[in-house]
């Protein structure tokens, strides 16, 4: 990773803002690459798909070696961000020093403006369960993760982001709200914020907090990247990725970029892969909340 490349995504303390992104699916990949540069400013990849065990792929591998040639093609065309499901930054575990020597290899061939995962745990004793669960929001809690971002963000030589995740159960036992512990955790590890307001509206439904003054508490200095994506309706609400954006979460999105400035910003979509114009209007929506907020 080029000191460069880090520098360019945080101008004066800030994030940068790139503009509109999408999140790179193979049902999408054409129409991806088509836009990038263009209507795309970047794309996000999910890390663990272009790490493998031993790293990066040999040449003799040709399945893996296509994907990270076309993942260079598209590098070519616009920036990529890392985002990944396996840090397992709240975890017990000690830090997979080999999945973080993966991803430092990763990144130094890819150079992505930055790298994300999850403000959750996704295992315990070597077990992965490959689920992003929710964490105690205690005092312990924040020293543990932090020191570990801290760690990390050594390791890779650059502040990461954290997403806040989409939850369906709290802990009896947690002192801070979600949105305090990671104000504290932004702040003590020096860290940024990936925000997801899909996610937000998620567990404020689910767990019968109020959204915006969840949001009050995010310091937006350090929110480098939005995501943006739908959800599934019910008694609970399910961050499925799998419907377009509704239009309360379009609402707490302009209100946010109203208040807070333009963030790049991305569309989710792992499900229910709808025609690509669908994913456009999405793309559009949100181009011109910022554009208006730019202006
Ligand atoms: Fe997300």
């Amino acid at each position: 990773m080029s000191a460069q490349t880090h520098l360019s995504a945080v101008v004066d303390g800030r994030w940068h803002h790139r503009g509109v992104g999408v999140g790179l699916r193979e049902a999408y990949a054409e129409e991806t690459f088509c836009r990038l540069g263009t209507e795309l400013g970047w794309f996000e990849v999910i890390t663990e798909n272009y790490l493998w065990p031993t790293g990066i792929p040999k040449p003799r591998d040709a399945r893996k070696l296509k994907s990270h040639l076309r993942l260079e093609r598209m590098r070519g065309q616009a920036p990529v961000v890392f985002h990944g499901v396996s840090l397992n930054i709240g975890s017990t575990d000690p830090l997979d020093k080999k999945y973080l020597r993966n991803v430092r290899e990763l990144a130094q061939r890819f150079e992505p403006l930055w790298i994300s995962d999850h403000l959750c745990f996704t295992g315990v004793t070597g077990k992965n369960t490959h689920d992003l669960l929710p964490l105690l929001y205690t005092e312990d809690m924040l020293k543990h993760v932090a020191e570990r971002v801290g760690r990390v963000q050594d390791y890779l030589g650059q502040r990461i982001l954290l997403e806040n995740p989409s939850t369906y159960l709290a802990f009896e036992e947690s002192q801070f709200s979600e949105a305090v512990f990671l104000k504290n955790l932004a702040e003590q590890a020096d860290c940024g914020l990936l925000l997801d307001i899909n996610n937000v509206f998620v567990s404020a439904h689910n767990h019968g907090f109020n959204a915006r003054e969840y949001l009050s508490h995010i310091p937006f200095s350090r929110v480098g990247q939005i995501h943006l994506a739908g959800h599934t309706s019910g008694k609970v609400l399910i961050d499925t990725h799998a419907e377009a954006v509704t239009d309360a979460v379009w609402q707490l999105y302009e209100e946010v970029v109203s208040v807070h400035g333009p963030r790049s910003t991305m569309i989710e979509r792992d499900a229910n892969f709808v025609p690509f114009s669908e994913i456009d209007v999405e793309l559009r929506r949100a181009s011109k909340i910022l554009a208006r907020r730019h202006s």
